[in-house]
């Protein structure tokens, strides 16, 4: 058994530095080394977190030896010719949201995985945070009985220059990929997928989606109602609706440390529920356990979920009438 797992992160953005900030909390593992598209770059970022080895390309960082995992934070267009560059060279991945552009990225993704017998994982940190972790319990047990309606929402104010990626359509740009996936995550993960989908969008003038919202329509009449945004700021939480009462993941309900159950017969209970660093903590402990137990995938995000994700994704995409530059 390893006993420490060497992570590399390949594009060192803004979210490699919280999940860099979380690595450093992780026992037996360790930021072994760095791969930017700016040697500069990627020397201060190895600097800042301690890793000995810093590379001013990706495919230079997969030529480091002894790395074993790989963390793939580029944007959204870059996931799936990252994911098979490292998978190509058998080193496992843990792979941002969204997995990749569409549907048919994410078969290639997988296929490649299963082909070199390789670790992948979505990074949908959501899935690992205890809280979430502890509702999935509740509802497991039938806390609030039969589950008839899901609410969520992800809205904030990207006070971010124009340039940024999330207002790109070369990049993947928009709410959906960005934030809406996260209401779209906890409605497939409890659901899957739908029987129907009616979504719209509202459409900047740079050609993505500031906003959408959605419908899912299940058998037996059970609804999720979701929606999100890069213009406006809202309540950023979950509701559950069952047949005796009602489950709230308080903000962020994608990561969340406080959720309540209020019955209809008017009495509520409260949890809290710590999460470690920013919250990142719980993905990587997931990925280093499924490493040392010869894991090529992991049991409680498994790939085939990805691809469900994914598939839901691209309907929501048509029916609303939302076109990237690219995929
Ligand atoms: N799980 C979460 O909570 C969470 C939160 C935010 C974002 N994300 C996901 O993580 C990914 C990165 O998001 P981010 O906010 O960290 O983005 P970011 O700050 O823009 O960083 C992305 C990095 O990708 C590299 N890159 C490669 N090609 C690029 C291109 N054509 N344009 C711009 N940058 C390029 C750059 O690093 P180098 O040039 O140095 O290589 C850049 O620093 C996205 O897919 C996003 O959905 C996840």
């Amino acid at each position: 058994m390893k006993t420490t797992i060497n992570w590399g992160i390949l594009a060192p953005g803004r979210i490699a530095h919280k999940f860099a900030h979380d690595l450093q909390l992780v026992e037996g593992a360790k930021l072994h080394a760095v791969g930017s598209r700016s040697l500069e770059r990627a020397k201060d970022f190895a600097s800042e977190y301690g890793a000995p080895h810093a590379f001013g390309s990706y495919e230079a960082l997969l030529d480091c030896p002894d790395l074993d995992a790989v963390y793939i934070a580029s944007p959204h267009v870059g996931h799936c010719e990252h994911a098979i560059m490292c998978l190509e060279k058998g080193i496992a991945v843990l792979c941002e949201k969204p997995f990749a552009m569409n549907t048919s990225e994410v078969l290639k993704m997988v296929e490649c995985a299963r082909k070199n017998n390789v670790f992948l994982m979505e990074a949908i940190w959501t899935r690992f945070i205890p809280c979430f972790e502890e509702m999935l319990r509740l509802l497991k047990d039938g806390y609030i009985g039969e589950l008839k309606t899901i609410r969520a929402d992800f809205g904030f104010k990207a006070d971010f220059p124009l340039t940024h990626r999330v207002f790109n359509p070369a990049l993947g740009g928009g709410a959906l990929l960005d934030v809406g996936i996260y209401t779209i995550f906890l409605a497939t993960w409890l659901w899957g997928k739908p029987e129907r989908i009616k979504a719209t969008a509202v459409m900047s003038s740079l050609g993505v989606d500031d906003s959408c919202a959605m419908i899912f329509e299940y058998p037996d009449k059970r609804l999720a109602i979701l929606d999100c945004s890069l213009v406006l700021k809202t309540e950023i939480e979950a509701y559950i609706y069952g047949e005796t009462g009602t489950i709230q993941l308080h903000n962020r309900f994608i990561n969340p440390q406080d959720l309540s159950v209020s019955f209809y017969e008017k009495t509520s209970e409260h949890f809290h529920v710590p999460l470690t660093g920013h919250g990142y903590y719980h993905e990587i402990l997931e990925v280093n356990d499924c490493l040392r137990r010869g894991m090529t995938e992991s049991e409680k995000l498994p790939l085939d979920f990805s691809i469900q994700l994914m598939e839901t994704l691209d309907w929501v995409r048509r029916e609303a009438g939302i076109v990237y530059a690219v995929g």
